[in-house]
């Protein structure tokens, strides 16, 4: 298949007061009546925060030893399906994660935390978010959008950004969204709140506390072949966690596995645009306790 018998890339559009593409409103109506399960755990995050990363710890904690082969036979988004999603000749994300056929289900979701499908409040699912420092994640968002024919076209650095700092992002604003998620868990104990900055420092410090939240114990074997398998390197090289798999995508434009650091704003920001998004986030971010290590 090449480039050009793709369909075109999707206009953004509000959607209950979010900007949206169609392919996360197109099934709004099983999305909104997902019914969860007491034992689901979803992972929420903004786009490009480490969705993939949390997905495969999960993934190998619960089904890395009695299912080895999933792990180089199951591309990920079949085994964690992304909730709202409703790409076209692909099933979609709540008829994926209804014929799950294991137990936890890990499902994926996007949305902020105000059109979460009730239902996981309900039944008190678990919900691990992973937030990302705001310029690392505007950048690594700018090339998926490059690189990605089922997102907007970004146009270029300095116009994303200005889009970025003002929420015209599918999923809407990054500070909404890391914000909304992070009071949510002073009223929902069973919300882990994980930073990929500290991801970055210190996996196996988070993996451990994952399990806490999680409950699990793990034997020290398992948690080392997890740390292994879930090394940028490892889900780089790994076909079944790189996306590689995904048509839409461009990788000979930017690979979805990019460089998975902390810090790389700086090869991308302006001495101008930096102080100008220090400026701005001051005032969006005025009235949130939440507070990453990397800002300056
Ligand atoms: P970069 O574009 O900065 O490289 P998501 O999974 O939410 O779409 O996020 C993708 C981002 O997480 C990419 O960031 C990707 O490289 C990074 N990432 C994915 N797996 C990673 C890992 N094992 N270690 C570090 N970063 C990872």
């Amino acid at each position: 298949k090449s480039s050009t018998d793709l369909p075109d890339r999707p206009e953004i559009f509000e959607f209950e007061g979010i900007s949206m593409v169609e392919h996360f409103t197109k099934n709004w109506e099983n999305v909104k009546n997902f019914q969860a399960r007491p034992d689901d755990i979803l992972i929420a995050t903004y786009p490009k925060a480490g969705t993939t990363w949390v997905s495969n710890i999960l993934d190998l904690l619960y089904f890395g030893k009695e299912d080895p082969k999933r792990q180089t036979t199951k591309p990920i988004y079949k085994r964690v399906p992304f909730l709202e999603s409703c790409f076209p000749e692909m099933q979609s994300g709540t008829e994926l994660a209804n014929n799950l056929p294991t137990s936890p289900r890990l499902i994926k979701t996007h949305l902020p935390v105000q059109l979460v499908p009730q239902s996981f409040w309900e039944k008190n699912s678990r919900v691990a978010y992973v937030a990302r420092n705001a310029k690392d994640n505007a950048v690594s968002y700018f090339h998926f959008n490059r690189m990605n024919k089922a997102q907007p076209e970004p146009g270029d650095w300095n116009t994303f950004l200005e889009e970025f700092m003002k929420g015209k992002m599918v999923f809407g604003s990054w500070f909404d969204h890391v914000c909304g998620w992070w009071e949510k868990k002073k009223t929902y104990p069973n919300l882990h709140y994980m930073l990929y900055e500290d991801m970055a420092k210190d996996i196996k410090g988070e993996v451990e506390s994952l399990c806490t939240f999680l409950k699990l114990s793990r034997s020290d074997e398992e948690k080392e072949k997890i740390i292994n398998g879930i090394q940028f390197d490892a889900m780089k090289q790994n076909k079944m966690t790189n996306y590689s798999t995904v048509l839409v995508m461009d990788f000979t434009i930017s690979p979805f596995m990019r460089k998975g650091k902390v810090g790389d704003w700086k090869n991308h920001f302006t001495v101008a645009q930096n102080e100008q998004f220090n400026e701005d986030y001051k005032q969006k971010m005025k009235n949130s306790t939440l507070k990453f290590p990397t800002e300056h």
